[in-house]
């Protein structure tokens, strides 16, 4: 590892992406003006627990929400938009940088007129950190998170210790974590990291069935077509709370 010279008073943290030039589509663009106002939550870190805030606004609004799953890295939101929709009465907020996936997203949400749905558009790594209260999430969704297969750039990937302890500690008593790749590497790595973790416990004996509400994405409906798998992985927080909480 090489050390940050001494006069850099914050040397630039290893981010799990990088932001992409994309063209937004008008499509898009206009789902950003009309929706994003009211579905898009700006990141601020002042705000210490994101989902208390939104159920206090959903509440003043009449919509009550009993559980609030958290996306990571949600792409062009496909995934997103069809849990949403078999799931009315439970809060999605997805966490995405790339503008035409926030776009994208939105514009699924007006086709579909999806309410349950919150979008914001930054670091999922800060705001798991800075803008959710611990206990505070009943389920995490890591779908096919970029697998960064050059071995110097492993150290970009999502599925490490020290995040991993900061996920399980945001859930729930009994709340989810759950994870799918295809990158037959990038799974072996989720399954020694999440069965490392003292406060999660795998819900199935290694690698999880897909879960009923993962739609296969095209991409993988073709590799799977070719022979290459998909590894889904669903952990549960254990009710382990002695162990001190990461900040
Ligand atoms: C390989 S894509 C998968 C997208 C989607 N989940 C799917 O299954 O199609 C990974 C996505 O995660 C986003 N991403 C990576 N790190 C992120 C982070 N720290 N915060 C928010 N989004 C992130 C990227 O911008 C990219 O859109």
């Amino acid at each position: 590892m090489t050390t940050p010279p001494a006069d850099v008073a914050h040397p630039r943290p290893i981010r799990s992406f990088v932001t992409r030039a994309g063209r937004t589509t008008s499509a898009q663009a206009r789902a950003l003006a009309e929706l994003g106002p009211r579905h898009v939550l700006p990141y601020d870190p002042s705000t210490t627990d994101l989902v208390a805030a939104c159920a206090c606004k959903e509440s003043a609004g009449g919509h009550i929400y009993s559980k609030t799953v958290l996306e990571i890295g949600f792409g062009m939101g496909h995934a997103t938009a069809h849990i949403a929709a078999l799931m009315p009465g439970t809060l999605f907020i997805g966490c995405e940088v790339h503008e035409p996936g926030v776009g994208a997203l939105l514009k699924s949400m007006g086709e579909q007129r999806l309410h349950n749905l919150r979008i914001v558009q930054h670091d999922a790594v800060e705001v798991l950190r800075h803008m959710m209260a611990p206990a505070s999430l009943h389920g995490v969704h890591i779908f096919f998170p970029d697998p960064w297969h050059k071995k110097r750039h492993h150290k970009r990937r999502l599925i490490q210790p020290p995040f991993v302890r900061l996920l399980a500690e945001r859930l729930a008593p009994s709340g989810y974590l759950h994870c799918a790749t295809d990158w037959q590497p990038y799974a072996e790595q989720m399954l020694a990291v999440l069965s490392a973790e003292p406060l999660l416990a795998n819900t199935a004996d290694g690698y999880a069935p897909r879960p009923g509400y993962r739609p296969e994405t095209k991409f993988e409906r073709r590799g799977l077509a070719l022979g290459h798998g998909v590894w889904d992985l669903v952990f549960r927080r254990t009710d382990q709370s002695a162990l001190p909480v990461a900040t």
